[in-house]
């Protein structure tokens, strides 16, 4: 089956993102929201995304004009009828998920796909909520999705191969590199970077070196971009923690015990960025 219409479901920060990688690339999208509002914030955040990208002279205004005019924005499931693949961006909570995954199994065309954004959320578990567990997958995008060149394609336990060949296909035809994944918690990145980070927090809790110093280290050290602590920030370390317990339950093995110090940081409400101080002062 050839994917021409996408559906999203969700606005929000990944919905929005998604959206505008689908447009750039040709295909028709139908993004659904629950209100109004949240349909327009994401439609002016695909308009701002696009015109930094004809200021950097990337796309041209005629590019912006057309990507627009392929995104339909509605409050509607309805309008999501026609598509052959949704995916699903909403937010992440299972029983919300599976209340949106049930109804556009019974709005869409049967060969249609479907596939969910989840971070944390089992693909297996989803898949089973819908009349086609076949034709259901993982497409776990990267924030800012139209700037980061990952998509982890998660099958779970029912995934058929077809429906991974036309998603992995799909994720290319984005201009993303697709990586193939079997469902386990955290997938791949999260399951190895959130480890790290809450090993960056042992080892600042234990003296062993200055947050600053244990970032430089990381940073000049293994090349990346920034340094563990600083990402902690970023992310949130109220969302490192949860996903940190995620892990420790669903694996039972201590070794994703999460760092006394995060947890005492997140009580304090030093949440990184977002709250004006985390590791570091804002
Ligand atoms: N933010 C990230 O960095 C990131 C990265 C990868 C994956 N994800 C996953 O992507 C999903 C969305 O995250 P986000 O950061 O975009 O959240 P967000 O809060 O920015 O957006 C979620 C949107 O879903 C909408 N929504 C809620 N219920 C709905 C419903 N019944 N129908 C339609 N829309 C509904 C909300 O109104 C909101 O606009 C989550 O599953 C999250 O785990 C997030």
């Amino acid at each position: 089956m050839s994917i021409q219409t996408i559906g999203i479901v969700g606005a929000g920060t990944m919905g929005n993102g998604i959206a505008q990688a689908c447009a750039t690339s040709g295909l028709q999208v139908v993004m659904v929201d629950i209100a109004q509002a949240a349909v327009d914030k994401g439609l002016a955040t695909v308009a701002a995304s696009l015109d930094r990208l004809i200021k950097k002279e990337k796309i041209t205004p005629a590019d912006k004009d057309a990507a627009l005019a392929r995104i339909q924005g509605s409050t509607d499931y309805a309008a999501l009828k026609s598509a052959q693949l949704v995916i699903e961006a909403a937010t992440e909570n299972h029983a919300l998920k599976v209340k949106i995954l049930q109804q556009l199994d019974g709005l869409l065309a049967p060969e249609a796909l479907l596939a969910s954004n989840t971070s944390s959320i089992s693909i297996t578990k989803l898949a089973a909520v819908t009349t086609r567990p076949d034709r259901f997958i993982g497409m776990h995008f990267f924030n800012p999705v139209p700037m980061m060149a990952l998509v982890e394609i998660i099958r779970g336990l029912q995934t058929s191969d077809a429906t991974h060949a036309a998603v992995t296909d799909l994720a290319t035809r984005l201009g993303k590199t697709p990586i193939s994944v079997k469902n386990a918690p955290g997938f791949v990145v999260n399951r190895i970077l959130v480890p790290m980070i809450n090993e960056a927090f042992f080892v600042l809790a234990e003296g062993t070196a200055t947050a600053e110093d244990i970032d430089a280290g990381m940073k000049l050290g293994c090349n990346q971009p920034i340094g563990p602590l600083a990402l902690a920030d970023m992310i949130g370390l109220d969302v490192c923690l949860a996903v940190m317990e995620v892990y420790l339950a669903e694996f039972g093995d201590s070794k994703y015990r999460p760092c006394p110090l995060l947890k005492d940081m997140v009580a304090a409400g030093r949440l990184g960025r977002k709250t004006g101080r985390g590791v570091y002062a804002y």
